[in-house]
């Protein structure tokens, strides 16, 4: 492959930031079916408040496009679609497929195509493979294949994409040299395999072993907290083990923790596998949803007149300092919390609040106004607005 034309499919927390590497260095295409995200893209505005407009400049001729026709030239794709889960928790491969299927029709011979979302075992070579087939080209033979897990970890401003090891993985050296130009303005580490199933299989479990120890994590803090016994100090204690893990409690929600899990649990069920501790450490996250509601409850309960005071909750997120709110327990623990007491209002301005009118969202003009502050989610932006507010008034649920 002499020249180079990246076609990156999926402008969101992972695509963009692979296009914005990209194109420093190669004309770039950034195509995404959302319209909507073209045309805030090309004004260099990102709704995820992940890039500033000076980082959304386009550079080397590249192009953001909703359009198919202007996706064909390309001649290495990297596919960074949604893979969430439906309400049965079971994986929903729809976008994935679709965006095999838009492939399919404009693929050539010599082309490489990379997938990036995370998936179960298999995924790749028994359902996007096949799609791709369709093209009436032989995957293998007249295109390649790869996979490549997504690691990117959104608000973090030290582990940045170039900074984390990538895995990239592909069946045919014959694309070694055309992978190795591409993903080392990705990443500063590249991490060869021959096995696109261990490649996937790897990703699904880096991310349930996270799930696990936070769930292993809110189960103590749950015991401890009935039992009135200080978490905090206990946390302190056992730290001075040399190999005790400090894990957090937290809400864990997103679009990979609460959705992975379940990816590797289908793919064990139709092995005949059962993943038992897998789903309960996915019961047990899901499950601090109604227990913060009650631990918040009592809370506010055991303050004088409580049912008079204004009450605002602060941090709505998914975790602290992104725009994300996928999956957010922190979402769930408001809407219920607005149910059981009246002067319950909201505060996160990493939220695009137009799409959460019914949470009662207030302007930063407003929150010194309230009686009870409730830190859910404590993004850093909040550092200047809690040091103004009595600490007496202040709830920090994980304390
Ligand atoms: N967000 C993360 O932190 C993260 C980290 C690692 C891996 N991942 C994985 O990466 C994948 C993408 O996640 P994300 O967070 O970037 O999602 P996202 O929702 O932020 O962005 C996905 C984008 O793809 C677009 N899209 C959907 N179907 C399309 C299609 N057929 N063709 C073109 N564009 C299409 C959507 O409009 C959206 O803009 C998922 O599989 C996810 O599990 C995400």
């Amino acid at each position: 492959m002499k020249n180079i034309y990246p076609v990156i499919v999926g402008l969101g927390y992972v695509g963009l930031p692979i296009f914005l590497n990209l194109q420093e260095n190669f004309k770039t295409i950034g195509f995404d079916i959302n319209k909507e995200r073209i045309i805030s893209l090309k004004k260099r505005e990102d709704y995820n408040k992940e890039f500033s407009r000076n980082q959304l400049k386009l550079k080397k001729k590249s192009m953001y496009t909703n359009k198919l026709k202007d996706i064909k030239k390309g001649n290495f794709y990297i596919v960074a679609v949604p893979t969430p889960i439906d309400k049965k928790n079971t994986p929903d491969l729809t976008l994935l497929k679709k965006s095999c299927k838009f492939l399919s029709k404009i693929i050539k011979k010599g082309d490489i195509i990379f997938f990036e979302s995370t998936v179960y075992p298999t995924v790749t070579n028994e359902i996007c493979i096949p799609i791709l087939n369709t093209s009436g080209l032989q995957e293998n033979n007249d295109f390649y294949v790869g996979y490549s897990p997504e690691r990117i970890n959104p608000g973090d401003k030290k582990k940045t994409l170039k900074s984390i090891p990538k895995i990239v993985a592909f069946k045919n050296n014959i694309i070694k040299q055309p992978v190795k130009r591409i993903y080392r303005h990705i990443s500063k580490k590249i991490i060869f395999s021959k096995n696109i199933i261990e490649a996937e299989t790897s990703k699904v479990i880096e991310n349930i072993q996270r799930d696990l120890n936070i769930a292993l994590i809110n189960e103590i803090y749950k015991v401890c907290y009935i039992s009135n016994i200080n978490f905090r100090n206990v946390l302190n204690l056992a730290k001075s083990k040399w190999n005790f893990i400090p894990f957090e409690p937290g809400l864990v929600g997103g679009h990979c923790l609460p959705v992975d899990p379940y990816y590797f649990s289908y793919f064990a069920k139709t092995k005949g596998a059962k993943t038992n501790i897998i789903l309960n450490g996915r019961k047990t996250n899901n499950s601090m949803t109604n227990f913060m509601v009650s631990k918040i409850s009592k809370q506010i309960n055991s303050i004088d007149n409580f049912y008079k005071k204004k009450i605002l909750v602060m941090g709505l997120t998914y975790k602290k300092n992104v725009a994300d709110t996928r999956n957010s327990l922190a979402i769930k623990i408001l809407k219920i919390l607005q149910k059981k007491f009246k002067n319950i209002e909201a505060y996160d301005p990493l939220i695009e609040n137009k799409k959460y009118k019914s949470l009662k969202f207030v302007r930063r003009k407003m929150i010194n106004k309230f009686d009870i502050y409730i830190v859910l989610i404590k993004h850093n932006i909040f550092k200047n607005i809690i040091k103004k507010i009595h600490r007496k008034k202040i709830i920090y649920p994980f304390l």
